[in-house]
């Protein structure tokens, strides 16, 4: 018996996407470097569906059907080289391999082309869902060629999580555009992470309410607009309570965030695509200066205003309305670097495709993103969603409340940097003159480095050091 599709690298990742493709009836091979871990799993699940163990790399690749489709899920970096080193001399020109893991897009690409040489296709995907996504319904970001999606998207999209009966999985383009999606994906969950913890932090210490208290104001937003998966798992978080203390469990976790990088690569390509994703950068500039015990330890007495319970009734109202506001802004950020990075390596990105696929399975699935679907078939060019009928009329009854939670936070020292970034983002666009103009001013005052006007073409120079006539450069 051969196998339609094979993977190696069996933590839990690999063995969930192993065994949901074994319960759709894909008949799997499955391997992993340490052979105890592929026999673990055979034993434990083996009643789930075919299973094909292999020992070898070699046992491996014969047990797969022709062409080959070869789903690795191992660590990001060397790790993922080091298999491809392995498996690619065993394959032939046509096969596959399926990078599932969260590779930075720039490999990706690296390694597709490598491939390409030899007539591989190598096709970087991101896979979002977590473990319980792996299993039940991941939402699938494939890269690499349109060749390779025809053989194995079938597949893919049997496996992924459906919202209205739609698989959460598409191509998304050449080589590294997967992974790139899947890259800012990442970027948009720490922003949508960030807004969500400070709005704790506000109902918290600007409402004065408990942890037990805010699960069910989370729970209350679970029910309309903001319905989304973090919005869910944030009330059942704050709701529990640590066993052996008693306290609420959010008291006793130290409160210094962690990362694994996509975040932070988000934000890297941002800068080098000259797209403003600030949102995305204080969500991952929020999580290191948590972070920095030491720094922290050093600024703990320096002055503030006392802390006490400030907001009325109203409050928790219009930390809605921020939030709803600001995770407009986040995934606008979002989307405008998808559009920028797939112009840059002419990867024809669909972004209402993109929406589609992040309704369901990912971590940041909402009702929202059937609303950004909409917002992209409504205009596919947009150059941003906030323009879009629904986003704007939303911005629009949320900013009294928005700037009245940024300007709280403020005046009682609760920091909020999603929030006023967002804000910020927001006003800047809006703005008819940005002091921008004063900058160029600057510029052209200590380095000679010109300006345009707005009232002729051409750039220009003021003689600042001698008369300050003005010379077209
Ligand atoms: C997903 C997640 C996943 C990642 C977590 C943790 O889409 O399933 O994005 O890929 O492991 O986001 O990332 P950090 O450790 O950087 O917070």
């Amino acid at each position: 018996e051969t196998a339609r599709i094979g993977v190696t690298g069996l933590a839990v990742m690999g063995r969930n996407l192993a065994r949901n493709l074994a319960r759709h009836g894909h008949p799997v091979a499955v391997h992993n470097r340490t052979a105890a871990r592929t026999k673990a799993l055979v034993e434990e699940f083996g009643g789930e569906g075919t299973f094909l163990p292999a020992e070898t790399p070699e046992q491996f690749v014969a047990s797969l059907e022709r062409p080959r489709r070869l789903v690795i899920m191992v660590k990001a970096g060397a790790p993922t080289d080091a298999v491809i080193d392995e498996f690619a001399p065993l394959l032939e020109p046509g096969d596959m391999i399926v990078d599932g893991g969260n590779a930075h897009f720039a490999d990706t690409r690296r390694r597709e082309a490598a491939l390409r040489e030899r007539g591989i296709h190598f096709v970087g995907t991101g896979i979002s869902g977590g473990e319980e996504g792996a299993l039940h319904g991941p939402s699938i970001m494939p890269g690499g060629s349109a060749e390779s999606y025809e053989a194995l998207g079938p597949l893919l999209e049997d496996i992924a999580a459906k919202v209205d009966g739609t698989p959460c999985c598409t191509h998304v383009g050449p080589d590294g555009a997967g992974h790139f999606v899947k890259m800012v994906h990442n970027g948009i969950e720490y922003s949508d992470m960030q807004l969500i913890a400070e709005s704790y932090d506000l109902l918290r210490h600007a409402a004065g309410l408990a942890p037990a208290e805010i699960a069910e104001v989370f729970r209350t937003w679970n029910t309309g607009r903001l319905e989304s998966y973090l919005i869910e798992i944030t009330a059942e978080v704050l709701a529990h309570t640590d066993a052996a203390t008693g306290k609420p469990f959010v008291d006793v976790v130290l409160d210094q965030a962690e990362q694994k990088g996509t975040g932070r690569w988000t934000v890297q390509t941002a800068l080098d695509l000259g797209v403003p994703v600030g949102g995305i950068a204080e969500a991952v500039f929020a999580r290191s200066v948590s972070g920095h015990a030491d720094l922290r330890a050093a600024s703990r007495n320096l002055p503030g205003p006392a802390r006490g319970a400030v907001a009325d009734a109203g409050f928790a109202d219009k930390v809605e309305k921020a939030l709803y506001a600001s995770k407009i802004v986040a995934y606008a950020q979002g989307f405008h670097e998808i559009q920028a990075g797939s112009a840059e390596y002419g990867w024809n990105i669909d972004s209402g495709a993109m929406a589609t696929i992040w309704r369901g399975g990912c971590i940041i699935r909402a009702r929202f993103l059937d609303r950004i679907r909409a917002a992209y078939e409504a205009d596919p060019s947009t150059p941003t969603l906030l323009t879009d009928d629904h986003f704007a009329e939303a911005l629009g009854d949320a900013q009294d409340a928005w700037r009245d939670v940024v300007a709280t936070a403020a005046r009682i020292g609760v920091p909020a940097p999603g929030f006023a970034t967002a804000l910020a983002y927001y006003d800047s666009l809006r703005a008819d003159r940005l002091p921008a103009a004063l900058t160029q001013g600057q510029r052209d005052f200590f380095g000679a480095h010109t300006y345009r006007r707005v009232d002729r073409d051409g750039s220009f120079h003021t003689l600042w050091g001698g008369d300050r006539t003005e010379v077209t450069s």
